[in-house]
């Protein structure tokens, strides 16, 4: 056994600048108690101050954490109105955090579609650390990968009607513009967590050369360990990007 730490075998110049993360898991890991599917949203959020924590300690740039999707506005009103509140309060208690820690928050989604309440106290954190520059922690709010795609589109389209754009701009870094995400680099990594092997309408656009990594942890059991062993994965493999193995070697 070697005596390093984990987090010592993470080779630092090989960081992904940006790791995106489902946080999946929170409904069983209360269920397995005895407890409400509640109980579990509220113990998740130790498991985003641990994993934004270690990502900041290490020095990775972005963060994005899907936090509600658009599909769960399905879920049962009760189990919506618990999400919304503890949104707002956990980002009110966090946000003094945020700046002692030097993190940006940004948020994507059709945020507009959140609660007033939760609108407010995400446009307050997000100006509070504007300036903040060791890591943008981004939260995925009502966020839906294919509305975003679709609402990049119309504004393409609204734009090339109104004349602003021409056929020349219909190139990915033009599209890339208009989605949520413009200005944050793509992720290199992404993480899911209880087990499940789906994107669930995340990132979709994002994610096409990213590498995928599933844990059967649950959300609410992940830690700073969980995070560096996912990174440590992701540093055995070999991102090839259509080329060959022997092309990038020769490199
Ligand atoms: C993830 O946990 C949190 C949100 C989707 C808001 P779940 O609530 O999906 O938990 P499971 O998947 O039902 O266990
Ligand atoms: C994905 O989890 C959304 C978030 C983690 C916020 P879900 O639990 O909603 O995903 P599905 O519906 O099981 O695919
Ligand atoms: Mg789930």
């Amino acid at each position: 056994m070697s005596s390093l730490s984990l987090k010592d075998k993470i080779d630092l110049a090989k960081l992904p600048k940006h790791i995106a993360v489902i946080m999946d898991g929170n409904g069983r890991w209360a269920k397995k108690q005895g407890k409400l599917r509640v109980f579990g949203h509220k113990n998740g959020v130790l498991a985003v101050r641990e994993i934004t924590e270690a990502a900041a300690e290490l020095g990775v740039k972005y963060l994005t954490l899907y936090a509600f999707s658009k599909e769960n506005w399905n879920r049962p009103k009760y189990e919506v109105d618990a999400l919304m509140s503890l949104l707002v309060s956990t980002i009110g208690k966090e946000v003094t955090t945020l700046q002692k820690n030097n993190i940006r928050l940004k948020a994507i989604g059709d945020i507009a579609s959140l609660p007033l309440k939760n609108q407010r106290e995400l446009e307050k954190a997000i100006t509070l650390t504007k300036n903040n520059s060791r890591m943008t922690l981004v939260l995925a709010l009502s966020y839906g990968s294919r509305w975003e795609i679709l609402q990049a589109a119309k504004s393409m389209a609204h734009k090339y009607k109104e004349g602003l754009i021409s056929d020349d701009d219909f190139v990915e870094s033009r599209f890339e513009a208009e989605l949520n995400t413009t200005g944050f680099p793509e992720p290199e990594l992404m993480i899911r967590t209880s087990g499940e092997k789906r994107i669930s309408n995340f990132l979709l656009w994002q994610l096409a050369y990213a590498e995928l990594y599933f844990t059967e942890k649950l959300w609410p059991d992940m830690r700073k360990e969980d995070l560096f062993e996912a990174i440590l994965d992701y540093q055995r493999r070999e991102r090839r990007f259509g080329k060959t193995s022997e092309q990038l070697q020769n490199n």
